[in-house]
């Protein structure tokens, strides 16, 4: 196991990283593939020595005609990045393991400057290396993280980074060994070589401070926010200022942070209607962020959930990180917008993005487009609840999920889980986590998306899930018509939970291979999936009062190694609206056309 110093490595995340100064890593790198990890460990097994010159962080290129190399780089094995190897190579498709990703550059460092090596996201373990020196390692597939480079570690010319990812999937990580996803591997997102001032921001949140519960913001309502500083914080002024609103405020810091609060004239709140977002700039002598944030509340009240203090209906839709056409992690602009596009198509006002952190460009966009976002960690079905270990990763993901995307007015819903088997110790990881999250966040609501057992077939289901005690927002999982009978089994069924809160079904969907059409009966066919949504928006108008929304499950068909069905399925859960080929199915207009109906009819509030 490493060196308890170079895990120290990973540092504070840096936030913004798309306008910060430095050099942008993207693009082709070389790899070796290494599924026995024998560039990592010697021949007994032994973790290879920093200086052990068959280690794959070293070039592998002979000093001398006598070397015996047995290892190298060559532009014959590339990789693109960010990206998959998975939908790069052929013979990757499956491969779950070691590959070694090796990129040369040139960079001249300034004086009076600090390094850091951001990714936005690496699936599963990272080990980094610069010049054969060891930055760090990081676990978590689909969060930011950053390490310090000592600018002396830093050549003019030719530097070595080199980093070994693992995507070998653990009964104690997170998620752990058993996912309805494909579990693709790689440098996922960006790489980039970030270049701040020795004292920096390195962080600012801003946003409306609540007001009454119920009620919505005053007209010139209150904001509150911190300012992080990164570096030789010792004493900074810094101001922070909001153009469009005529505001500049100047604040002190002392150490490395500092929180503030002052009144905004009158503002456009932030929602799917009105997605506005103003451009604020902070700066300090040395330093300046610039990030667009738009200002609304939203919280859980009674059984209702109030966007800007009124009631809201989310009309939403579960997603995967997934480009189904080119088989492969979404990843960039293109992607949100092809991604997202599709959703405001269907209709929706709200995204739930399953079942991991997507791409900043999904939060990013989703603040522009106005859709409302559900965003949630990896803590899948049956992750190690006992072990402290385990728990410890999680919360970690939590972080660096909540660090990123804090300022995003998007995003409503911090989900800690999804379908995590009901027992005690499982309650109590998740109630650690809530907790977590809400001390993290107080300005959002906390959810888990919880599972109920349908295949009891009663006439009234109960969500009765101990987790529900805890969360904002009660949200389950139901498949009434596919995993549970018939469609027509939701005409005899009724919806109850013992919580007074919001409730919301976080998945309800049905198989159809795209193209395929029968009888109703037929499973797969999409006269199917148009029959299970059918019956499903006819007992959504029978649901409790407290029914605020759902994100049926899924937008696409996607990948997945557990559906082996060779008629239907051949790796593909073919659950979405829309299938692999961008044809829109049957029971996609079914839920347009509900979408549509729940968009004309405004919630009024519930006293
Ligand atoms: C589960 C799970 C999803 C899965 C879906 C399905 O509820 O949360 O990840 O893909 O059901 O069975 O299709």
């Amino acid at each position: 196991m490493l060196g308890a110093a170079t895990l120290q490595a990973q540092t504070l995340l840096i936030n913004n990283i798309h306008e910060r100064a430095g050099l942008d890593l993207n693009g082709t790198w070389q790899y070796i593939v290494d599924p026995y990890e024998t560039g990592f460990y010697d021949y007994r097994f032994k973790e290879r020595s920093e200086t052990d010159p068959e280690a794959f962080w070293t070039s592998g290129i002979p000093q001398n005609k006598t070397d015996r190399m047995e290892h190298g780089y060559s532009d014959q094995y590339v990789l693109e990045v960010p990206g998959d190897w998975n939908h790069q190579k052929p013979e990757f498709t499956y491969y779950e393991g070691t590959l070694w990703y090796k990129k040369s550059f040139d960079f001249h460092v300034k004086p009076a400057h600090n390094y850091y090596l951001y990714f936005g996201a690496v699936n599963y373990r990272a080990d980094v290396y610069l010049n054969g020196k060891k930055l760090g390692m990081h676990v978590g597939g689909f969060t930011p993280f950053n390490f310090e480079v000592p600018a002396v570690y830093i050549k003019p010319k030719d530097n070595l980074l080199v980093v070994k990812v693992d995507n070998k999937r653990g009964a104690d990580e997170v998620p752990t060994l058993n996912t309805d996803w494909w579990n693709y591997g790689g440098i996922t997102r960006e790489v980039k070589l970030v270049e701040v001032p020795q004292t920096f921001i390195r962080d600012f949140s801003l946003h409306l401070k609540k007001s009454k519960a119920g009620e919505a913001p005053e007209k010139k309502p209150w904001v509150s926010g911190w300012v992080k500083l990164g570096g030789h914080a010792k004493r900074e002024k810094v101001t922070v200022s909001i153009s469009a609103l005529k505001i500049q405020k100047e604040l002190v810091v002392t150490g490395d942070s500092a929180a503030f609060n002052f009144q905004l004239p009158k503002v456009q709140l932030w929602s799917p209607e009105n997605p506005k977002l103003y451009a604020v700039t902070v700066k300090t002598n040395t330093d300046e962020v610039h990030d667009k944030i738009g200002f609304r509340t939203v919280e859980a009240f009674g059984k209702q959930v109030l966007l800007n203090g009124k009631p809201i209906f989310m009309r939403g839709i579960s997603i995967h990180g997934e480009i189904p056409g080119d088989i492969r992690r979404a990843y960039s602009q293109a992607d949100a917008a092809l991604l997202l596009g599709q959703a405001h198509e269907l209709g929706c006002n709200m995204v739930r993005l399953a079942h991991y952190p997507h791409d900043e460009s999904m939060t990013r966009m989703a603040d522009s487009l106005g859709l409302l976002v559900w965003s949630e960690i990896p803590v899948y079905w049956t992750i190690n609840f006992g072990s402290k270990a385990v728990l410890a990763k999680a919360k970690q993901q939590l972080h660096e999920m909540i660090d990123r995307d804090h300022n995003r007015a998007s995003i409503i819903i911090w989900s800690v889980g999804n379908e995590t088997p009901v027992s005690e110790v499982r309650t109590k990881f998740m109630h650690s986590l809530i907790n977590e999250a809400r001390s993290l966040d107080d300005t959002r609501m906390i959810s888990a998306a919880l599972e109920v057992n349908y295949a009891a077939l009663k006439d009234t289901n109960v969500v009765d899930d101990p987790l529900g005690q805890y969360v904002d927002l009660v949200a389950f999982n139901e498949y009434l018509g596919w995993y549970g009978g018939l469609p027509d089994q939701c005409r005899k069924t009724n919806w109850k939970t013992l919580y007074d809160k919001p409730l919301f079904i976080s998945e309800t969907g049905g198989g159809a291979l795209g193209g395929f059409h029968a009888d109703s009966l037929t499973r797969y066919s999409e006269e199917y999936q148009e029959w299970y949504f059918k019956e499903q928006v006819a007992m959504f108008h029978r649901m409790p009062d407290n029914f605020i929304g759902l994100s049926p499950w899924v937008l696409n068909d996607f990948r997945s190694p557990k559906r082996n069905n060779p008629t239907y399925q051949e790796g593909w859960n073919r659950k979405g609206l829309i299938s692999n080929l961008g044809q829109k199915k049957k029971a996609f207009y079914v839920l347009q056309h509900y979408y549509q109906e729940k968009a004309a009819a405004k919630p009024a509030h519930k006293k």
